[in-house]
C-alpha cells in the first residue's frame, strides 16, 4: 500500500469518528457540521455561517433577458462569526437587508477567473436571515433566454437554467459549493401564458394571476440538496402523466413524442429501487428541453432535465434516463463534497445506469453499454495527461468542466464493478443500499468513501483488499490490471463486419439484420480509424441511410468517420447536425476534428459562425475555445 492511501484511509477513519462526535454533540444544533474538505471553487467559509435555505422571489424579464428580485438567506452561524461569504458571478447586487428590512454592509470582492466574486455580507445583530436584493446578467452562465425561433413552437420565448458545476452562482446568490447542502423555496412570477417548471414540488396548479399580463408559480423543496441541482425552466410548457409518479413536461409540438419514448419511465424507478433502495423524492418527472440544451441529461431532483436527441422513435437512447434517474441515488442524496470527487457522483451513477439497463433490458443490453463506454474511456485516456486520468483529481486553479472527461464515469464504474466481480452481487448489493443510506442527504469525498468500503465491505478482508488492488485505483493514472473488462459477444460479430468491410466487402452484404443500434454505434466507433475511401463511405451511407437516421448516437459516430476521411457529400448531414442541437459532447468532438485539417478548418468556423448564437453558454464556453470567439 502506498503512503498516500495509507495515509487517505488514516484520515478516513479520523473523519468517520469526527462526523460521528459531531452529530452526537447536541449543545450546538444551529450549526451543522462544516463539510470536512475545503472546496476550492467556492469562496464560502462554512464552518463560520453557512445557508441552509434559501427562499427566491423573482421576475423572469425576457425583454432584458434578466431575472430580477430577492433571495432570502437562512444563515446558520458559529456564535463568533462577523460575515456569511457568498459566491456571486456577474450578478448585480442592489441591496443587501435583514429580517427587518435593514440594510446590511456588504462588499463584492474581485473577480476570480472561474469562480466569480465573492459577497461578503456582514452578519445581522438579530435574526438568521439575509435578503439579497439583485439581478442577474444578460449573459448569466446559468442560463439560456431562447427567442420564440429557438423553440418547437415558434411562438413563446423560453428560459432554462443550467448549474453543474458551478453556474448556480450566475443566478442565485449563495454559497455554491456541492458540500453545503440547502433547501429552497421560490415564487416565480414571468409572462402569460407561459409554465414554470422547477427541481422542486410544484403545485399542480397553473400559477396565480399576478396581474399586467404575468402569473405566480410556487416551488417548495424541502430536502436538502447542493445548489447545483437548484433548477428552473419557463416556456410554453404541457405535461402528460406516465405513471402514478412520473410525468414529462415538454412544449406542446414535442409531447406526443415524448411521452412514447418515456414510457418505461415507472418500471425504470421500480427495477432502481430494487438497487438502490426507495426512491425518495417524490414524483420522477422529465422536462425536454428545446435543441440547446448543452447535455444529454441532468439530474435536477424530481425533474430530469434532458435533451430532446434522446427522441430516437424506438426507445433505443433511453439509458440516458437510466443514468439521470440513478442519480437520485448517486449525485442527489448522496452527493460528491467537491468538484474533485466527481467520479462519486458519475463512477456510481454509470455503474448504476447499467445495472438498471441489465435489470430492465437484459445483460446483453447493458454490456454493449459497458464496452462502449470502455472503449469510450480507453481512446479519451490516451489523450488526458496522466494525472487528469486518476479517480479523484486536483482541480485547484482550474474550471471544474475540465474534470468532465469519460474518467470519473467509466473508471469510476469500473471501480464498482470490480468490487462487484470480486465479493458477488451477494455482498455486494447490500452493501451499495447501505452505502445510500449512511450517506442520505450528505455530501461526501473519497476519503468518506475508502472509509465506507473498508468499514462495511472490505473489513479487514486482505485477500479481498488485495484482490481489488485500492492503491492502483485511487493514486495511479490509467486503468488497474484488475480492472473487471466487460464483454459483449454482440459486438463480436460487429467487429467481423467492419473487418469486412474495410477490406473491401460491399455495404449490402453485411451481415446486419436485426442490430441493436449500439451494434451500430460500435461498427462506426471501429471504422473510424479505417482508411476508407469516399466510394466506400458512400456505399454505407447510401446503402444503410445513415446521414438520414433518426438516432442521434449513430449520426454522431457516422459524423465522425465522415469528418475522419473529409468526406464531402456527409458536410450537409455534418452542418445540419451542427447547427440543430447543441449538445456539448456531440459538438466538441466533432468541431475539434474539424480544427485539425485545413479541409475542415472552414467548415468548422463557418458552422459555428452561424450556430454559435444558438447554443447553450456551456457549449460555446467550450468551442470557443476550439474555434475560436469570432469564428
Ligand atoms: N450530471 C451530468 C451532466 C453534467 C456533468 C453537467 C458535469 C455539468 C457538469 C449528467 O448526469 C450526465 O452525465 N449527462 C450525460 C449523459 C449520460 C448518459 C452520460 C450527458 O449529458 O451526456
Ligand atoms: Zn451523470
Amino acid at each position: 500500500m502506498t503512503r498516500s492511501v495509507r495515509s487517505r484511509i488514516a484520515l478516513a477513519v479520523i473523519c468517520a469518528f469526527a462526523v460521528a462526535a459531531c452529530r452526537q454533540d447536541a449543545t450546538r444544533p444551529a450549526m451543522p457540521e462544516a463539510p470536512l474538505t475545503a472546496d476550492v471553487h467556492s469562496f464560502a467559509r462554512p464552518a463560520e455561517a453557512r445557508v441552509t435555505h434559501v427562499a427566491l422571489e423573482l421576475e423572469a424579464d425576457f425583454s432584458s433577458r434578466v431575472l430580477r428580485g430577492r433571495a432570502t438567506l437562512t444563515i446558520a452561524r458559529a456564535d463568533d462569526a462577523r460575515d456569511v461569504v457568498l459566491d456571486t458571478r456577474g450578478l448585480e447586487i442592489a441591496r443587501v437587508l435583514d429580517q427587518q428590512r435593514q440594510p446590511l454592509t456588504f462588499r463584492l470582492e474581485p473577480e476570480v477567473p472561474h469562480l466569480g466574486r465573492p459577497l461578503v455580507v456582514s452578519l445581522p445583530a438579530a435574526g438568521d436571515r439575509v435578503v439579497v436584493e439583485y439581478q442577474t446578467a444578460p449573459d448569466a452562465a446559468a442560463l439560456q433566454w431562447l427567442s420564440p425561433g429557438q423553440t418547437a413552437g415558434k411562438t413563446h420565448p423560453y428560459l432554462y437554467s443550467h448549474g453543474q458545476a458551478i453556474l448556480t452562482r450566475t443566478w442565485i446568490p449563495t454559497q455554491d459549493s456541492p458540500g453545503i447542502r440547502q433547501t429552497y423555496d421560490a415564487t416565480i412570477t414571468v409572462p402569460t401564458p407561459l409554465r414554470v417548471v422547477m427541481s422542486a414540488e410544484m403545485p399542480p396548479t397553473d400559477g396565480v394571476d399576478a396581474g399586467q399580463g404575468r402569473r405566480t408559480f410556487r416551488f417548495r423543496m424541502n430536502q436538502p440538496i447542493p445548489p447545483y441541482l437548484i433548477a428552473i425552466a419557463v416556456g410554453d410548457l404541457a405535461f402528460r402523466e406516465l405513471g402514478p409518479r412520473t410525468g414529462v413536461y415538454t412544449e406542446p409540438a414535442m409531447l406526443a413524442r415524448a411521452a412514447d419514448e418515456l414510457v418505461d419511465l415507472e418500471r425504470m424507478i421500480a427495477a432502481a429501487e430494487t438497487l438502490g433502495g426507495p426512491y425518495r423524492w417524490g414524483r420522477y418527472d422529465v422536462l425536454v428541453l428545446p435543441p440547446s440544451f448543452p447535455f444529454g441529461g441532468m439530474e435536477n431532483p424530481r425533474l430530469t432535465f434532458a435533451t430532446p436527441t434522446i427522441l430516437a422513435g424506438d426507445r433505443s437512447l433511453v439509458s440516458l434516463l437510466a443514468h439521470e434517474l440513478a442519480h437520485s441515488w448517486s449525485g442527489n442524496l448522496v452527493s460528491n463534497a467537491t468538484w474533485g470527487d466527481f467520479w462519486l457522483n458519475e463512477g456510481f451513477t454509470t455503474y448504476f445506469e447499467y445495472r438498471i439497463m441489465e435489470a430492465l433490458y437484459g445483460a446483453p443490453r447493458a454490456s454493449m453499454l459497458a464496452v462502449l463506454g470502455r472503449n469510450d474511456l480507453l481512446r479519451e485516456m490516451a489523450d488526458l495527461p496522466p494525472d487528469d486520468t486518476k479517480l479523484a483529481i486536483d482541480l485547484a486553479g482550474r474550471d471544474p468542466d475540465e474534470g468532465t472527461t469519460s474518467v470519473p464515469y467509466e473508471k469510476g464504474a469500473a471501480l464498482l464493478a470490480t468490487i462487484e466481480q470480486a465479493v458477488g452481487r451477494d455482498r455486494f448489493d447490500p452493501w451499495l443500499r447501505g452505502y445510500f443510506n449512511r450517506h442520505a442527504f450528505t455530501s461526501i469525498t473519497t476519503t468518506q468513501f475508502i472509509a465506507d468500503l473498508q468499514q462495511e465491505l472490505i473489513r479487514g478482508d486482505q485477500a479481498l483488499l488485495a484482490r481489488i488492488d485500492l492503491p492502483a485505483w485511487l493514486d495511479a493514472p490509467g486503468l488497474p490490471a484488475s480492472t473487471f473488462v466487460p464483454v459483449s459477444p454482440a459486438f463480436t460479430q460487429v467487429e467481423e463486419q467492419a473487418r469486412r468491410f474495410a477490406q473491401g466487402a460491399r455495404a449490402s452484404t453485411l451481415a446486419v439484420g436485426g442490430w441493436a443500434p449500439q451494434q451500430w454505434q460500435h461498427l462506426l466507433e471501429r471504422l473510424r480509424t479505417r482508411p476508407l475511401t469516399a466510394a466506400q463511405l458512400r456505399d454505407l451511407d447510401t446503402t444503410h441511410a445513415l446521414s438520414a437516421t433518426g438516432n442521434s448516437e449513430i449520426l454522431f459516430a457516422w459524423l465522425r468517420v465522415a469528418v475522419a476521411r473529409q468526406y464531402d457529400p456527409a458536410v450537409p448531414a455534418l452542418e445540419r447536425f451542427l447547427t440543430s442541437q447543441g449538445r456539448r459532447k456531440f459538438l466538441k468532438p466533432l468541431y475539434e476534428d474539424l480544427m485539425k485539417t485545413p479541409w475542415g478548418r472552414p467548415i468548422a468556423r463557418r458552422v459555428y459562425a452561424a450556430a454559435r448564437p444558438g447554443y447553450h453558454a456551456v457549449s460555446t464556453q467550450t468551442i470557443d475555445g476550439i474555434v475560436g470567439e469570432n469564428p
